[in-house]
């Protein structure tokens, strides 16, 4: 990079190589743009790592109101439905646009796409791209497309660490390089950062996605929303590797069964069984693991010897600890894998702070609710890029004066990962909350690595805290039961910060142990 940033000034910025930031950026062309990452592209990014694929209504006994019933049966009340009813019936076009790009999705014989069903969808309707590497494969389309697009430059290996702000609305992006700190002046800047599971112990996300958007944005004074609500997948390989290998809710799709060291199908007498929303069962294995059992998933006899032909990425990580997934059981257990909160958004993606758009896993959307219904984030992040970047474009560009470079301390969680894994997992309780709130208040607080993801860690256990009932994928032990009237919290680090505090009269976390 060109020690001379000054040539980029007034370029919209977005934060994030992943396929919100990607796809964003190729829909503002001619327009150019600036593409700020931490790796190279496709390296890092969650996207890649995606098995499922896009939700859409496709199939003949399919339709975007069915899509819409079932979006928001999962979301458990939390849901707006009049966003989620834009999106999809969006998606159809989403799949189309990915065609166009070079994205070279399974197809039957006959040359139509290839529909598989997930968890709670009442159709045949994910669409996906070399089995179980979809992720992949759409990366690898988008990443050609934007190298050869002469409007977008991609500046790998930097790492943003604030937003410059004034009045409210932003003015540009204090980043870090090898070459050390650099300002990048623009009133535009998309966040396209991704999650949180590098927060967790036990995530199938990349270690390196640790909430920076949220903490960037959260800084930068936006309301977050939703942040309570985080996935638990129900299916990640129950070995030593950090992070997990996901096996796919597909493969369940196809007829693989759950059961414990006995042979047990104990989600047997569960509504939907394995294929009941991902909380539910998520929770079911949890349970019985906290009962001391094991528990496999059996896809010896479906989808049986087409396995390795069907989900080629998960056979090849199964083999590599020694398990042949036609022959053996699959050991299984719960792992964090999505959040459904994030920063609060309008339908265009605009934030609450002027000049800031989100796009992605970052965003809270209202599409999701309180438990995210498989396969629909990647259709979110593909509909929502194309107006996100509409509405970038038609926002003026205004001239940005340059400010000096700063320096921030580059965000590390060791500390508050297992703060997070102990409060914030499948079920929480007061007590716990309280007692992490107030560990993490002063990581929050200090200059240094652990205090982004500490704050963001922090805004999390507020909202669980606040939120005194069990919906979705929020269950408080202490709050077992349902309000009749779901509510949506937004909260700002400032809000967090003060409850923290207020709450700094709660025994230590080890007293509370
Ligand atoms: C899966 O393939 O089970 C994950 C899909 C998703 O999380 O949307």
């Amino acid at each position: 990079m060109s020690s001379d940033v000054r040539s980029f000034f007034g370029r919209p910025i977005i934060i994030g190589g992943g396929i919100a930031g990607l796809l964003t950026a190729l829909h503002l062309a001619p327009e150019p743009v600036l593409v700020l990452s931490r790796m190279p592209l496709g390296s890092e990014a969650s996207s890649a790592w995606a098995q499922g694929g896009l939700a859409a209504s496709l199939g003949v006994d399919d339709d975007p109101e069915v899509h819409l019933a079932d979006t928001l049966a999962a979301g458990d009340g939390l849901c707006n439905p009049e966003i989620a009813s834009r999106i999809l019936h969006a998606a159809p076009g989403a799949i189309e646009t990915l065609a166009t790009l070079g994205v070279r999705f399974d197809r039957t014989p006959a040359g139509t796409l290839r529909l598989g069903l997930e968890a709670a969808h009442g159709r045949r309707r994910i669409v996906h791209a070399g089995g179980d590497g979809s992720g992949q494969e759409i990366m690898r389309a988008l990443v050609e497309a934007v190298r050869s697009a002469p409007s977008i430059v991609v500046v790998e290996g930097v790492e943003a660490r604030r937003l410059a702000v004034k009045q409210n609305a932003v003015r540009g992006v204090w980043a870090s390089c090898s070459m050390g700190s650099v300002f990048f002046g623009s009133r535009r800047v998309v966040l396209a950062t991704g999650g949180i599971g590098g927060l967790f112990f036990d995530t199938t996300n990349p270690l390196g996605s640790c909430g920076q958007g949220l903490a960037l944005a959260a800084r930068a004074g936006a309301a977050l929303a939703d942040l309570e609500f985080i996935q638990f997948h129900p299916t990640a390989l129950d070995g030593p590797d950090r992070p997990m290998q996901l096996i796919s809710e597909a493969v369940r799709g196809e007829g693989a069964e759950i059961v414990d060291e006995t042979g047990q199908r104990f989600l047997e007498g569960l509504q939907g069984a394995e294929l009941a929303p991902r909380d539910v069962v998520a929770r079911a294995v949890w349970k019985h693991l906290s009962k001391g059992h094991r528990v496999f998933l059996d896809a010896r006899d479906k989808p049986g010897t087409t396995f390795p032909r069907q989900f080629p990425t998960i056979a090849a990580a199964c083999h590599d600890v020694g398990i042949d997934p036609a022959h053996d059981l699959i050991p299984i257990r719960p792992a964090q894998h999505y959040h459904m909160g994030g920063v609060a958004v309008d339908g265009a993606g605009r934030t609450s702070v002027k000049g800031l758009w989100a796009c992605g896993e970052v965003a809270s959307t209202g599409l999701h609710g309180a438990n995210r219904l498989a396969s629909n984030s990647l259709t979110e992040a593909v509909v929502f890029a194309r107006w996100v970047a509409e509405s970038v474009a038609g926002t003026p560009a205004r001239r940005t004066k340059p400010v000096f470079a700063r320096d921030y301390p580059s965000p590390d969680p060791i500390s508050v990962r297992p703060l997070l894994s102990g409060a914030l997992g499948i079920v929480r309780n007061g007590e716990c909350l309280k007692a992490t709130a107030r560990a993490l208040l002063p990581l929050a607080e200090a200059n240094d690595a652990a205090s982004d993801p500490a704050s963001v860690g922090l805004m999390i256990t507020i909202a669980a805290l606040s939120r005194e009932e069990s919906r979705g994928a929020h269950y408080r032990a202490d709050f077992p039961h349902h309000e009749a009237v779901a509510r949506r919290f937004e909260l700002t680090l400032v809000d967090a910060l003060a409850a923290a505090r207020e709450l700094a009269q709660v025994p230590s976390l080890e007293e509370a142990r």
